[in-house]
């Protein structure tokens, strides 16, 4: 993306261990971000933090000052936080894309496909924020460790669902700002899969010790650019 072409990207919850990933891989990608946080002074620190790593240009303020800054929004908090959060800043989200990173992780058994009634998490949350809204759910699959390690390549791939087209796409063009190959993925509904699949991976790092994370990889077609 051509720096004219970057929106200001705003992540509530960014100083967490999944916003803050992404918050500073996009930092250092030339995107202007803004953390968000409930509490400032957190924020604040995190920012600085990133910014420190990164060089970019990074701010921190509340969530729902976030909300209100970032032209496209991420929500990268837990399962339990996700509505009530999502609910306190839906008039700053009006019009905008908002990224769920969210995974209906169910403590304590986190490496469990436990999925709520209905289907995946983020389709609920796009009936509750209503149209205006454009949710996107993405990087379910990326492991917090991968993102954290900037001087290595993420490896690997993102699926990105959503049931507006273009809204796909420029997430999809996010991703691959990071370095990600990202894949248009169908419809929200489709959440489902990358949200279930979270578990899968948490299994797998269990069993077989991974020290970045496992993460998916699509193959046997060309790469999308
Ligand atoms: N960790 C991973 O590898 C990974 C990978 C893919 C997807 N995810 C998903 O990304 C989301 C965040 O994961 P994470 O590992 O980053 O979690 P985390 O570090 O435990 O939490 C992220 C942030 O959420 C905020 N938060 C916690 N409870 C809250 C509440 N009740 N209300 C509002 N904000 C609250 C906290 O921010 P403040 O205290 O600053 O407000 C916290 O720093 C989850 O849904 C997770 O399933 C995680």
């Amino acid at each position: 993306m051509s720096e004219a072409e970057r929106p200001t990207i705003a992540v509530l919850g960014g100083a967490g261990h999944e916003g803050a990933g992404l918050a500073a891989r996009w930092a250092k990608a030339g995107f202007p971000v803004v953390i968000g946080s409930r509490d400032p002074a957190r924020a604040a620190q995190a920012a600085e933090e990133i910014a420190g790593r990164t060089g970019g240009t990074v701010s921190g303020v509340a969530n729902a000052d976030a909300a209100k800054a970032g032209e496209i929004v991420v929500l990268a908090v837990p399962y339990s936080a996700q509505v009530p959060l999502a609910d306190e800043v839906s008039p700053s989200l009006q019009g905008k894309i908002l990224i769920d990173v969210t995974v209906p992780l169910v403590p304590p058994k986190v490496a469990r496909v436990q999925l709520p009634e209905g289907g995946s998490a983020v389709e609920a949350l796009q009936k509750r924020l209503g149209s205006g809204v454009r949710v996107v759910s993405a990087f379910q699959n990326v492991s917090a460790h991968q993102l954290a390690e900037l001087d290595h390549a993420v490896d690997c791939d993102v699926l990105v669902t959503g049931d507006d087209e273009a809204a796909r796409e420029t997430v999809c063009r996010l991703a691959r700002a990071i370095g990600l190959i990202a894949w248009q993925a169908g419809p929200l509904s489709n959440s489902a899969a990358a949200e279930a699949l979270t578990s899968v991976l948490i299994s797998i790092n269990k069993r077989y010790k991974s020290p970045l994370g496992a993460g998916i990889r699509i193959i046997g077609v060309p790469t999308p650019e």
